[in-house]
């Protein structure tokens, strides 16, 4: 059973009515779900969850479905943590472990947050949802609708990766391709949504997409005996999988799960869209839309994120970094980690390798620290990027 009060504005702390839908708060930031962590601590003890289902729903305390028949599930989450060790002594960290989000169902971490995002709309009484995508949320919102029996609509860029264009279809969402970016996707969303009667998505302009991100954060922690690794290195679009993996990390340290040690948050992003990465050498709190944005990795083909500020902050709180590589360097990520270990990364994932690679050159990791890198997808959805090389980096 949940343990969900109420929502929280991101930027001034204000609480808002759990059983509203709601999107962002009145001054436009973020939603944080506020769960009741005593009552938590009290009730489930977590040598409780060793006997639970392998899904991101044995952390149902902290998510937020009320009745569990609005549950709507994939058997997304409890994905592997799989050790990289002669990946890592091959380039000088071999404490190193991947995290393959591509085995989720839909090929992709997104699977978590529409999971979540999709069973509460469910529970609060929506019929009809909408997204703006850059590939994978698209396939995942279609998935999760049809499993819910919701009408979706999914608008991409039109030169997104074939696989997400299809599966979004095949899944019965109404797909409609934008000339532009995921931006430009959001704002025909925002402009339709309220003639049309459609709940809005898009990602950290709801409050739940990042509660089921966060349960990467969770199974990390208990995946590693409640010890969380030194450095975590995450490929950051709109952000929600690096905010609601260290949302995670507070609560857990509320409910007395982990002790006071926290991983440094390192973001990656692809050189020809890093807004994150120019904000943080600027050392600014938020990050201006980055022009022209271009990369073969979609996923982080976002030039703007409502959640830049929280991103940021967890960097900048975790003592981690922000640092771009190339679409070279990210496809090169991609080959090595396979052969080393079997995993076809996306070149998402891709991009964690070459990051940890520059951190590793730049003394910016040490040999013995433990290293967690999130491979967010599968490559499998990507084989025009493979195809054509990295013409674009
Ligand atoms: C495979 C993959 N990795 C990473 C990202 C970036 O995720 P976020 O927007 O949560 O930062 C995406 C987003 O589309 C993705 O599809």
């Amino acid at each position: 059973m949940s343990f969900l009060t109420d929502l929280i504005c991101t930027k001034t702390g204000d609480s808002y009515d759990k059983t509203e839908l709601l999107n962002l708060s009145d001054p436009g930031a973020p939603l944080f779900a506020r769960y009741d962590l005593d009552a938590v601590r009290e009730n489930l003890p977590k040598e409780a969850l060793a006997d639970r289902e392998p899904t991101m729903w044995r952390y149902e305390e902290v998510l937020p479905v009320e009745d569990p028949r609005f549950k709507v599930s994939l058997g997304e989450g409890y994905t592997p943590l799989m050790q990289a060790s002669s990946l890592g002594q091959h380039i000088g960290t071999p404490n190193l472990l991947i995290k393959d989000e591509g085995a989720n169902p839909t090929g992709s971490f997104k699977a978590r947050g529409l999971s979540a995002a999709i069973s509460r709309a469910l529970e609060l009484g929506t019929k009809a949802i909408a997204i703006p995508s850059a590939g994978n949320a698209g396939g995942a919102t279609a998935a999760y609708a049809a499993r819910a029996g919701l009408r979706a609509h999914v608008f991409m860029p039109r030169d997104v990766p074939r696989a997400n264009y299809f599966e979004a279809k095949v899944l019965g969402a109404q797909v409609e391709l934008v000339d532009g970016l995921i931006s430009d996707c959001g704002r025909v969303v925002a402009e339709r949504k309220e003639a049309e009667g459609w709940f809005d998505v898009s990602t950290l302009k709801e409050p739940y997409r990042v509660e089921g991100k966060k349960t990467m954060g969770y199974e990390l922690a208990e995946q590693l005996d409640w010890e969380l690794p030194d450095v975590i290195i995450y490929p950051t679009g709109g952000g929600t999988g690096l905010i609601g993996m260290w949302k995670a990390f507070a609560e857990m340290g509320k409910l007395g799960w982990i002790s006071e040690k926290r991983p440094r948050m390192v973001s990656v992003q692809a050189s020809g869209c890093a807004p994150i990465v120019r904000a943080w050498e600027a050392g600014e709190e938020a990050a201006t839309p980055w022009e022209g944005a271009r990369t073969v990795a979609s996923g982080l083909r976002v030039p703007g994120a409502v959640g830049d500020f929280l991103m940021l902050r967890a960097i900048r709180d975790s003592g981690g970094c922000a640092l771009s590589v190339t679409d070279e360097e990210l496809l090169q990520g991609v080959t090595e980690m396979a052969a080393y270990t079997g995993i076809f990364a996306a070149p998402e994932g891709g991009a964690t390798l070459a990051c940890l690679k520059k951190m590793v050159e730049r003394g910016l990791v040490d040999a013995d620290d433990q290293v967690v890198l999130f491979n967010t997808g599968t490559g499998l959805k990507y084989l025009e990027a493979f195809e054509s090389g990295a013409q674009s980096g």
